[in-house]
């Protein structure tokens, strides 16, 4: 199978088919002058480019990447908002760190960066030797590592969505292609090719979770678990009906369900593109790579402040780190990725 071409207007990493395995690593600058930092910037994202390229091509040089068939890698690259503010980088008016939500436990070693960078592959050996081609290239840019986490989904039919570690669907709602435009990329003008991550590496109490009565973890997603449909409906891929009502008067996804309170209809239609990734880094430190893709990280906070102090999921989960970036546009072959970041 070909893997998405590394050229193009826009990154291949944001809206290929989800693959089964991820690699985040986020790279700081140095800090010297603005002039130099810009410089070593530019010296950076040629030298990713470059390898990045190199790596997603049916001709791989590397050995390790070669009889694999493709490598069908996919990646993206982006820039995180301090630096983008220390440079002055043209990038969206709404790049922005978020702001720290109730219950937050946030560790700054595995959080924010100046260069956030998302691999995806079809298995982690890829993932591992790319990862080291690109800490080298970076490294000798100029760039030093600040952060690397790796994920996984299960291996699920192509066209049906994966479940995450509490077991139940995780992706069915999300903006159909052609809504991408107005949620996911930028509006036209500079920053139309490029889009905005937030990523959150949230811990889940799986067994606590696993503890609750059938019916009960149900009404705290407000979708079934073995089909994904949701309470209201009789096909996963069904809108939630958050207004439905019981004949009591209650509602029949509860006041407190994570998909009433993720609900677009909350936020004026708006919607984010998610794309988790499940992570077991010890026998109790399992959870979710949260990475969703949308125009403005406002959309997140507004959701994340009704989940965190709402949400019945809440109880079972704590938020560990978090990073922002904009996603860079694409560039054609000969060219580099952050091309339009200098105004
Ligand atoms: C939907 C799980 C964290 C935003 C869902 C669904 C599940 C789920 C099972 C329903 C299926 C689907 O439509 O994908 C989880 C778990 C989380 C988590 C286990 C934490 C470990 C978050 C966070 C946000 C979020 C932090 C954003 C702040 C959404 C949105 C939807 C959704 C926007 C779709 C709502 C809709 O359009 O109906 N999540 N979620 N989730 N979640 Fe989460």
């Amino acid at each position: 199978e070909a893997a998405a071409p590394f050229h193009g207007p826009r990154q291949a990493g944001v809206t290929a088919p989800q693959q089964p395995a991820t690699q985040l690593l986020a790279f700081d600058l140095p800090q010297t002058s603005a002039a130099a930092d810009r410089q070593t910037l530019r010296t950076v994202l040629d030298a990713l480019t470059r390898t990045l390229a190199a790596a997603a091509s049916d001709a791989p040089s590397d050995a390790r990447l070669q009889s694999l068939g493709t490598t069908r890698l996919t990646s993206l690259v982006g820039v995180g908002p301090g630096l983008a503010t220390r440079l002055g980088l043209d990038v969206p008016a709404a790049l922005a760190d978020l702001p720290t939500f109730p219950g937050d436990r946030l560790d700054p070693a595995r959080s924010g960066g100046d260069l956030l960078l998302q691999l995806c592959a079809a298995d982690r050996w890829t993932l591992t030797v790319v990862a080291e081609l690109v800490a080298t290239a970076a490294g000798s840019a100029g760039a030093t590592p600040r952060w690397s986490q790796s994920g996984f989904l299960p291996v699920t039919t192509p066209g049906t969505t994966p479940r995450n570690l509490f077991g139940f669907k995780d992706g069915t709602s999300n903006p159909a292609p052609a809504e991408d435009e107005q949620f996911v990329w930028g509006p036209p003008g500079a920053h139309h090719d490029g889009t905005v991550l937030v990523y959150r590496r949230i811990r889940m109490d799986v067994a606590g979770f696993a503890g609750l009565p059938a019916d009960q973890r149900e009404r705290t997603i407000g979708r079934r678990q073995g089909d994904g449909v949701p309470l209201t409906g009789t096909a996963e891929h069904d809108d939630p009906d958050i207004y439905a009502k019981n004949p009591d008067g209650s509602y029949v996804i509860p006041a407190n369900a994570h998909v009433r309170l993720t609900s677009p209809r909350l936020d004026g239609g708006t919607r984010m593109l998610r794309r988790g990734y499940s992570y077991d880094d010890a026998p109790t430190d399992r959870g979710l790579l949260f990475c969703a893709f949308m125009r403005d990280p406002a959309q997140f906070t507004r959701v994340q402040n009704r989940l965190a102090t709402r949400d019945a999921l809440t109880p079972y989960l704590q938020h560990q780190a978090s990073a922002v970036a904009y996603v860079l546009p694409g560039c054609a072959p000969g060219g580099s990725l952050g091309e339009r970041l200098w105004t």
